[in-house]
């Protein structure tokens, strides 16, 4: 099976164009069976406050973003993950959405937010969800998502064969970072990244690129430019990841010692 990273550059706030641009970027790279998006590449990701997050966002069940990824999804006979800015009510979410050609699959609101999304976003609620479409369990992690260990983990732990990992990354840890939690949690990972930069309101932010496909031993299947659009693709055996076996006599999740892990529930010190 072939899992693809669409490595972009949204235009701040130009939702239809950013929507059509990426459309044809991923429409001159057939053949994935699972494309991933970066985080928010709808909208862009340097807004001025929330009331400007909560302007560019969109309800996940009947907006531009459901309906082009929908489209394509029923064009290319694909899953799409997909980041982009979520209303619902007088919330704001840094969220995902998993699309179907049978259209949405489901959503997840980011958990851990990165420094200013605190002014913009609510923090996700939906908690860590495993969605399985066509016989293959995607997990779904964005972005800063990668500094907790646990997030990861409990994906893994539900049973994702892929982390899918929208990203806007501004620091240059989370290739090597995923590399660990394949590793950790034998699972395949996807983390699409966007290039450029947004410049806006007195500040500036220039995102890394380097969108990465990881093996479950951690080794890298794919890696893209720092500062082009491309799309990067590898293949897989989905189902490989259910096998936890790390030598013959070590299996990740049956050697693990969860009485030992009660602290993980509170910080003592
Ligand atoms: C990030 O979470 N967008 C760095």
């Amino acid at each position: 099976m072939k899992v693809a990273a669409v490595q972009f550059q949204p235009r701040f706030g130009e939702v239809e164009d950013n929507l059509r641009r990426a459309a044809e970027l991923v429409r001159a790279n057939p053949g994935a069976a699972v494309y991933v998006l970066p985080e928010l590449f709808t909208t862009g990701y340097l807004f001025r406050d929330r009331a400007e997050a909560r302007a560019l966002a969109e309800p996940a069940a009947e907006g531009p973003t459901l309906r082009t990824l929908a489209q394509l999804a029923r064009e290319l006979d694909a899953v799409f993950v997909a980041g982009f800015a979520e209303r619902e009510g007088d919330c704001v979410y840094n969220s995902a959405m998993v699309v179907s050609s049978s259209g949405l699959v489901g959503v997840y609101r980011k958990t851990h937010l990165f420094l200013d999304e605190k002014d913009w976003f609510d923090p996700g609620d939906t908690g860590f969800r495993v969605f399985e479409v066509g016989g293959v369990r995607l997990g779904v992690l964005i972005c800063f998502d990668w500094v907790f260990p646990e997030a990861a983990r409990v994906l893994a732990l539900e049973g994702a064969d892929i982390l899918c990992h929208p990203a806007n990354l501004v620091l240059p840890y989370a290739q090597s970072a995923m590399r660990i939690r394949a590793i950790e949690n034998r699972v395949f990972t996807v983390t699409a990244n966007r290039v450029g930069k947004d410049e806006r309101a007195g500040k500036a932010l220039a995102f890394t690129g380097a969108s990465q496909i990881t093996d479950l031993d951690g080794s890298v299947l794919a890696s893209a430019s720092v500062d082009r659009e491309e799309v990067i693709h590898a293949d897989i055996e989905p189902t490989a990841a259910r096998d936890k076996h790390f030598t013959p006599r070590n299996d990740l999740f049956a050697d693990r010692r969860p009485e030992f892990y009660q602290r993980l529930q509170t910080r003592t010190a």
